[in-house]
């Protein structure tokens, strides 16, 4: 698929992206262009192998879809989707996204958090959801175009590098 001048292939990922995945976000860390995800770390090599070996499980309930450019043979954005394997809440899962800086901007994040969407629904999966920092105005606009709605709101829902606590958005979007 074009996105702007970057020929991107969106796909799940496997075991052998971790490591593509892991420079991706540490390429975003250094940037501090990931300041309201979740992590506020960098990733080391631990995390790599734990990533590739929880995606060589390759679990129904808990996966990865990736961005590749193509011509850089490079990952560049990464969602996923997270659900408990049993109980009375199986049928939900979580999700997370973010896009390489470089790419941010062209239409790759709602294209890569739909494709993992239409996954989901395929592997039987009733609704998605989703945590976004009020302030994180990208991510909520993403949310938004991908069909999430405002579920509430919590308070000081995230606590950010500078110190301050800002409250997030829950989102959640049945699947059907
Ligand atoms: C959120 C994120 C994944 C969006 O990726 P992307 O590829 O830029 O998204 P898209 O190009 O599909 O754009 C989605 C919407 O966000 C808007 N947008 C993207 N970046 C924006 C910015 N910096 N400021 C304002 N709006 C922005 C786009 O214009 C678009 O809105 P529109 O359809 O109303 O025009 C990306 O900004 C990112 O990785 N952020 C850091 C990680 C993060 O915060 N993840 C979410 C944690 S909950």
């Amino acid at each position: 698929m074009k996105f702007g001048n970057f020929d991107i292939e969106i796909r799940l990922a496997r075991s052998k992206d971790a490591a593509g995945i892991v420079t991706h976000w540490n390429e975003n860390f250094k940037r501090g262009f990931s300041k309201y995800a979740g992590t506020n770390r960098p990733r080391n090599k631990i995390d790599a192998r734990q990533l590739s070996k929880s995606l060589a499980l390759k679990k129904k309930n808990d996966f990865v879809f990736i961005a590749i450019d193509r011509k850089a043979k490079k990952v560049i954005g990464t969602s996923n989707f997270s659900a408990r394997d049993k109980g009375r809440t199986r049928h939900r899962g979580g999700m997370s996204w973010e896009i390489n800086y470089r790419y941010a901007r062209l239409g790759i994040g709602t294209a890569l958090v739909k494709a993992i969407l239409e996954e989901a629904k395929r592997r039987g999966f009733k609704k998605a959801q989703a945590e976004v920092a009020v302030e994180n105005t990208a991510s909520l606009k993403l949310a938004k175009n991908c069909g999430f709605m405002i579920e509430g709101r919590r308070k000081i829902g995230m606590l950010l590098d500078d110190g301050r606590y800002v409250d997030t958005y829950t989102f959640g979007k049945v699947l059907k």
